[in-house]
């Protein structure tokens, strides 16, 4: 293999504590360009893409090093687009091996993709399609009244959720938000000063925050 191409300088963590916030300077990304993971099977990934879930190959790339960081993985990279423009993408490498398991299968359940239909109308439309081709699913799944969802896996075994708002404000509840977060950090911070188990002092606040949604604490 050919030497590396110089890799490019990393940003340093490093800042003056007056930068203030990004979304002061309405520095905010403008949409979801891509996401993009590892495939084994990017035939099978197509397949899936395009014809189960309807999203065009928009494009296709073959390296034999990673430009970002001048690795010599040689890939293969293409791009599914969904209707705003967006993209998922993947890339496969030769004779990459499998990845290590997760250690506990909250990974699994958490670490997933939504994409956002039409309408809830649509949703039970894709319920449909996703049974007629023989694709497991659950849902769809009321959220609190904010979303509603079904959940499946892709070839690759990556979780992807399909979802319409019901809530046309669910993200816009940010100062709820910034006062859960707060709630969240202080409750392990101040179990951990007192030599509690954070995690026990977790699970009690959230069973009291439940209340609000108005579900009973189980
Ligand atoms: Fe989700």
């Amino acid at each position: 293999m050919s030497t590396a191409t110089a890799t490019p300088a990393k940003s340093t963590t490093k800042r003056p504590a007056t930068l203030g916030s990004a979304l002061e300077r309405h520095l905010t990304p403008r949409m979801l360009n891509h996401a993009a993971w590892v495939t084994h099977d990017v035939a099978a990934t197509a397949d899936f893409y395009t014809r189960i879930l309807g999203m065009e190959l928009a494009s296709t790339i073959f390296d034999d090093h990673v430009p970002s960081t001048g690795d010599e993985f040689p890939y293969f990279h293409i791009f599914f687009r969904m209707a705003d423009g967006s993209t998922i993408a993947f890339f496969e490498v030769a004779d990459l091996p499998p990845p290590s398991q997760a250690s506990h299968p909250a990974y699994d359940v958490f670490n997933h993709t939504a994409l956002q239909v039409r309408d809830p109308a649509e949703l039970r439309e894709w319920a449909e399609w996703l049974r007629a081709n023989d694709v497991e699913f659950i849902g769809p799944v009321n959220h609190k009244g904010m979303i509603e969802s079904i959940y499946f896996h892709d070839p690759n075994g990556y979780r992807l959720e399909l979802t319409i708002p019901l809530d046309p404000e669910w993200n816009r509840h940010t100062d709820q938000g910034y006062a859960d977060l707060k709630k969240w950090v202080d409750t392990k911070e101040k179990a951990k000063s007192e030599g509690r188990d954070p995690g026990r002092a977790l699970v009690e606040m959230i069973r009291e925050e439940r209340k609000r949604y108005g579900t009973p604490v189980s």
